[in-house]
């Protein structure tokens, strides 16, 4: 198996798993969250998102809340689905803009509320005009290997739209697993269908672990030459439009992989599982994650 001498893990609990929350948190546990994965070194954090509040409420307060935070040394990054989010992403001085779109039809509709080609074609401007303002721009390509409504999900027709949104000007494209589908051969397969078109060195994968596979995928993913690795810390999350999905590979979890691989990461496992155990707080949960929990009953023995 191959493994690179580093990987940059880009932390998405503050969007992809907040936004699934059904308690409200409070923007000073939101800033919080983010300060304390920065003091834990985590080096790119997607901070929110600017939807529809309509659609997804717990992501309405992302402007103040980018506004608020103070100077970070993690890159920060915000997902728009549209011009409008991108106009709301441009006042702030986010220096990331990721912007998402389905490779299936039903999903697209479900969480977009227009076609795979309508939302792929409105993004090409959003994508040009946030490269014209200086931004890096991430594009995620969902359901990469499977739909939660229509099943399997043809690895050519993913490489076609991230081709496409990455022809646009995309810096990079995270490849999601958006229901944790995935084993390590399907990994691989939609890797290498986009890596005819897109250099690996631009390609992230993004997997959610509703079925127990999402740290096999990421070894599957370094395997085959990917280092940006995207997950939650708490493995919080999941798509309010994906019935089913759990949250995103737990940072943690994969920060212990890679720290017993001799993967650099530059983030600190203990202060990740504190600043994990905190968000649970606020959320009045326990972490999904297995090394947060085992790091959780250490510290229980240790203290008793
Ligand atoms: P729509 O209803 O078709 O939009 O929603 P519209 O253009 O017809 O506008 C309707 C209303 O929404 C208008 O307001 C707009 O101003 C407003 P009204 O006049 O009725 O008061 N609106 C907005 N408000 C704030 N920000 C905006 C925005 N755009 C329109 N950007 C839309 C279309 C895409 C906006 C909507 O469906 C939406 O917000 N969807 C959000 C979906 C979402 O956040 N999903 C989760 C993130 S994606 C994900 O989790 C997957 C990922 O993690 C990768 C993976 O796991 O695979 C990235
Ligand atoms: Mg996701």
């Amino acid at each position: 198996m191959r493994t690179p001498a580093e990987v940059t893990v880009v932390e998405v609990g503050p969007r992809d798993g907040l936004q699934n929350e059904a308690k409200a948190v409070p923007l000073a546990a939101k800033r919080a969250l983010i300060e304390a994965l920065d003091q834990a070194g985590c080096p790119r954090i997607e901070v929110g998102s600017f939807v529809s509040p309509r659609w997804v409420p717990q992501m309405a307060d992302t402007g103040a809340l980018a506004q608020s935070l103070p100077l970070l040394r993690a890159t920060t990054s915000v997902l728009v689905p549209n011009a409008k989010g991108l106009e709301a992403a441009l006042a702030t001085d986010v220096p990331e803009i990721a912007v998402f779109a389905a490779a299936s039809e039903t999903f697209s509709q479900k969480n977009t509320r227009c076609s795979r080609d309508e939302a792929a074609a409105r993004l090409v401007p959003v994508i040009r005009q946030a490269k014209a303002e200086g931004r890096f721009v991430r594009v995620y390509v969902s359901c990469v290997v499977a739909c939660p409504y229509e099943g399997p999900v043809a690895p050519a027709a993913v490489a076609r739209l991230a081709e496409k949104l990455m022809a646009a000007g995309g810096d990079e494209v995270s490849l999601g697993d958006t229901i944790g589908r995935a084993t390590p051969r399907d990994t691989q397969a939609v890797i290498d269908a986009v890596a005819l078109a897109v250099p690996l060195s631009q390609i992230a994968w993004h997997g959610h672990d509703t079925y127990g596979q999402a740290l096999a995928n990421v070894l599957a993913a370094l395997d085959r030459g990917v280092t940006v690795i995207d997950a939650a810390v708490a493995g919080l999350g999941g798509c309010p439009f994906a019935p089913g999905a759990a949250g995103n590979l737990a940072t943690e979890d994969l920060v212990y992989m890679l720290d017993g691989l001799g993967v650099r990461t530059d983030i600190d496992l203990d202060r990740l599982a504190a600043a994990g155990q905190k968000i649970c707080q606020t959320l009045e949960r326990s972490p999904t994650g297995r090394v947060a929990l085992a790091l959780e009953r250490q510290s229980v023995f240790r203290h008793a």
